[in-house]
């Protein structure tokens, strides 16, 4: 293992990923960021210097962070905000979490502005079970896209005289990249009418996509024309190969495919189209929600793909048709059909079981906000994050951070999240890598419902269908405050949050550093206001 150090800084720069130009937050001037690729077990340090006019934070989503919870970036709850003009020092070992995992900011809804990249973590020739089962690989981040930053996006989703919908993109990004009709650019801006992110490929070669759902909110349907996709890697767990014409990706998802380039010497098109049944409705807007790349095998020449994709309207069919992707996106791939090539039993007998149900209701101010379990998180004071509270051993939390306590070590915890009436959710958990037993329509119901039960799929973002369920399990064996939350960014901001508090007592005797510790005594800048 080695010790990688990575230099970031942090600025506010204006730039048009789709041809339009806005502000957007970016790490050393690049959207994406930079890519963090280390090996199985590196150490990862990364210096980050704020030179933003706010606070921030960084979530390295995937790891898990054992011994080292208070980088896992979650203000209010395992770290305390980097003040602006001032440097701060990530350091933490990488584990055993090897695959595709991606970083963002964790503070107000930064990430959606553009503080995203990929993290890769490599696994060792000698452990590494696909080896040999590919040439090269490329990383692909997908995202949606938005021409206004965040802050007035808030401003209208969080008033009282909103719908309660949240903002809809008005465009999708693969690899920091697409175009956009200038015709329909929302008046005020400039535009450009942006470029494609094209991918040079050579005849009959295996290529690993390392795929990474970076978006505040949309899920894609991602595919290539004319080629399948072989599945090897979801969030980090290598899966016994699967075969598939196209793939669901939820946000905060990941997932690898092999694709073979042994079809005829022409270009393709790489589509990410959008779940559109899972957004609000987008008439009206100036959305394209199918988005596009170029698949380029060498030989034959730089002009555009003319490769059609699966959904092909019939121009004389009287009714509008509408192309299934748009709903095939919001759900995640059978369950039953994935499974860890690394086979572990199902963690069981189950310890605690915690029911959690999903809704989302006017609060006293008349703003729309998302309830677990009828609590809507607020966040607490950042400057006095959840691990910061729990070195007193009988501190008393506030229902709005909507804390639970596991406490014994070993523990298996089930939790049933309950959508019978609500939209889909992509739920994600920190600290953990949980087995999803469960995931169907309807309500849950124990002992009737058909669980997953033979090597269950792992990973840390699974997606809790419309008006149905999901079912999870982690052994709690990781000291550490653990954010569980939806990764659709706005219903962070409307408080689909809740916090663990894994093995206090053992949390409470491990050593924060003091560079960490001394970042909780500055306190917040003034006149500082969170959403
Ligand atoms: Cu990728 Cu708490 O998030």
């Amino acid at each position: 293992p080695r010790n990688r150090i990575f230099f970031w800084k942090v600025t506010t720069t204006n730039m048009a990923p789709d041809g339009v130009m806005r502000p957007v937050i970016l790490v050393n001037e690049k959207y994406p960021g930079p890519k963090i690729e280390v090996n199985r077990g590196d150490f990862i340090t990364v210096v980050v210097e704020n030179a933003l006019d706010f606070p921030t934070t960084f979530h390295w989503h995937g790891l898990t962070m054992r011994d080292d919870p208070w980088y896992d970036g979650v203000p209010g709850q395992n770290q305390c905000p980097i003040p602006p003009g001032t440097n701060f020092t990530y350091a933490f070992g990488t584990d055993d979490v090897v695959g595709t995992h991606w970083w963002h900011a964790h503070f107000d809804n930064q990430y959606i502005d553009g503080l995203v990249g990929s993290l890769i973590i490599r696994d060792t020739p000698e452990k590494d079970p696909f080896l040999g089962a590919y040439d090269e690989e490329r990383t692909i981040l997908i995202s949606d896209w938005y021409h206004n930053p965040t802050g007035p996006l808030l401003q209208t989703y969080l008033s009282p005289q909103s719908s309660g919908m949240e903002p809809i993109p008005n465009n999708g990004l693969i690899n920091g990249k697409h175009t956009f009709d200038c015709s329909k650019v929302q008046a005020g801006l400039t535009c450009t009418g942006g470029e494609r992110t094209v991918f040079h490929f050579l005849p009959n070669q295996r290529y690993r996509l390392r795929i990474i759902n970076s978006s505040a909110a949309a899920a894609f349907l991602f595919s290539i024309d004319e080629h399948q996709l072989q599945v090897i890697e979801a969030d980090g767990t290598d899966l016994n190969p699967l075969l598939v014409d196209s793939l669901p990706i939820n946000a905060g998802q990941r997932y690898s495919v092999i694709v073979t380039t042994n079809q005829e010497i022409k270009n393709y098109w790489m589509r990410a189209e959008m779940g559109v049944e899972c957004l609000p409705d987008i008439k009206g807007t100036n959305l394209d929600p199918i988005v596009l790349a170029e698949v380029r095998y060498q030989g034959a020449g730089a002009v555009a793909p003319t490769s059609v994709g699966r959904f092909v309207p019939d121009p004389k069919a009287k009714e509008t048709q509408v192309n299934p992707a748009f709903a095939a996106a919001c759900q995640d791939l059978d369950l039953f059909q994935l499974h860890p090539l690394r086979s572990e039993p199902i963690l069981e007998p189950i310890t605690n079981s915690i029911l959690l149900r999903i809704s989302f209701k006017r609060d006293e101010s008349e703003v729309m906000r998302g309830y677990l379990n009828g609590i809507t998180f607020t966040g607490g004071n950042p400057w006095v994050p959840t691990i910061v509270q729990n070195l007193n051993a009988s501190h008393e939390y506030e229902v709005s951070q909507h804390v639970m306590k596991l406490e014994k070590r070993d523990s298996i915890v089930q939790i049933i999240f309950d959508n019978s009436r609500g939209g889909e959710h992509p739920f994600h958990l920190h600290g953990h890598v949980f087995q999803v037993v469960g995931q169907g329509h309807g309500v849950y119901e124990e002992g009737k419902s058909v669980l997953n039960t033979i090597n269950p799929l792992r990973r840390d973002t699974a997606t809790v269908p419309k008006n149905g369920y999901t079912v999870i399990r982690f052994k709690a064996d990781n000291p550490g405050v653990w954010a569980l939350h939806c990764h659709i960014e706005w219903h962070v901001t409307t408080g689909l949050v809740m916090q663990f508090i894994e093995l206090p007592d053992e949390l409470r005797a491990m050593k924060i550093p003091a560079h960490v510790a001394k970042l909780c005594e500055t306190g917040p800048p003034n006149d500082f206001k969170m959403h």
